[in-house]
């Protein structure tokens, strides 16, 4: 027994530094000497072979070698584990860095910064309201009653009788002239819904508010003004015009249009050949509004105009496809 005792033990010896420090496989090597059917365990069983006189001795052998072996492999253990410490605190410097994804502004986002950033600048304060919107701050209240043709211009999603998804960002206008006295200056960029849904619209898009309220407010400023934002929108050499329009809730109204930004205005597929791009509505807010909101139409006046901005971003980008606003196709959005 005392022979193969030491035969063992040689063996582990040797076992354990032909690991060279590697704690899997030491691990794996402590089961098999010390575990449940390791080696020693093997000649525990033979104590069954023993006689009267030799049952002491192979004890005292093997208990005194299986805590030798305990010993070395916790020795082993150890060494091996602040190795790998050691290893693991140790920087390689000529390793080539992982690049971290770095997220960004989606091109909608960054248009809408960019509009609010043009007017702050000229004096006008960027507000918000509900996306679930009263039909009074939708329609009524913007001079649209319920029997008003101008409704199906509109496409409305109903949430009920008289609660919509707002059509259009114009609720605001209503909103701010309820609580505040002129002068107001604002803008009001948000989401705006309409039952609509083709290659050029989304049931779901969005659009800037601008309001403007005052004493001797005229349509000068409301030129002067909406000039200003297109030379910075689109650049100092572009040109706009002022064309007549109708919306219930100004008068006189105008569309603008901007000269073709494909073309510059010299006609081309993107302009219908006629070198202009229409970009926004405006007009003198309509006595019939300041009324609503307990103005004075006599000595108030003001202009607003709203715009799409999907438009204008597809205009300052030269992008041709709505939809790819929405896809969120990251080769897409990458590029802004
Ligand atoms: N709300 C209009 C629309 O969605 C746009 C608009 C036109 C807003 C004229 C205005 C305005 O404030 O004065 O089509």
């Amino acid at each position: 027994m005392q022979s193969e005792v030491e035969r063992l033990l040689n063996a582990a010896a040797r076992d354990i530094s032909k690991t060279a420090g590697n704690l899997k496989v030491l691990e794996q090597l402590k089961v098999n000497y010390l575990g449940r059917k390791g080696n020693l365990a093997q000649l525990f069983k033979r104590m069954g072979e023993a006689t009267e006189t030799q049952r002491p001795v192979w004890g005292k052998l093997l208990n005194e070698a299986k805590e030798s072996l305990e010993k070395a492999f916790s020795n082993a253990l150890e060494e091996a584990g602040k190795l790998s410490r050691e290893q693991r605190k140790f920087f390689d410097i000529t390793v080539p860095g992982r690049r971290p994804s770095k997220g960004r502004l989606h091109p909608i986002t960054q248009i809408t910064l960019e509009i609010s950033r043009i007017f702050n600048w000229l004096g006008f304060e960027v507000v918000e309201g509900p996306e679930v919107e009263l039909d009074y701050y939708n329609f009524e209240a913007l001079n649209i009653p319920r029997d008003h043709p101008a409704r199906d211009m509109q496409d409305t999603f109903y949430v009920s009788d008289d609660v919509v998804l707002r059509t259009h960002t114009s609720p605001l206008q209503v909103r701010v002239m309820e609580k505040r006295r002129p002068p107001i200056r604002v803008i009001a960029p948000g989401r705006t819904y309409r039952c609509d849904s083709d290659v050029t619209h989304t049931p779901m898009f969005h659009q800037v508010e601008g309001l403007m309220v005052g004493e001797d407010i005229s349509f000068g400023d409301l030129k002067g003004i909406l000039t200003i934002f297109v030379h910075h929108m689109f650049g100092a050499d572009v040109g706009l015009r002022f064309r007549p329009s109708f919306f219930p809730f100004t008068e006189p109204s105008a569309e603008v249009d901007i000269q073709c930004v494909m073309c510059k205005g010299q006609g081309c597929r993107v302009c219908s050949q006629t070198g202009w791009l229409e970009i926004l509505g405006s007009g003198m807010v309509d006595p019939e509004v300041f009324k609503m909101v307990g103005y004075d139409p006599e000595t108030v006046t003001g202009f607003a105009f709203g715009m799409g901005i999907e438009r204008i971003a597809m205009l300052k980008y030269g992008i041709d496809d709505l939809r790819l606003f929405f896809e969120n196709d990251l080769r897409f959005l990458r590029q802004f």
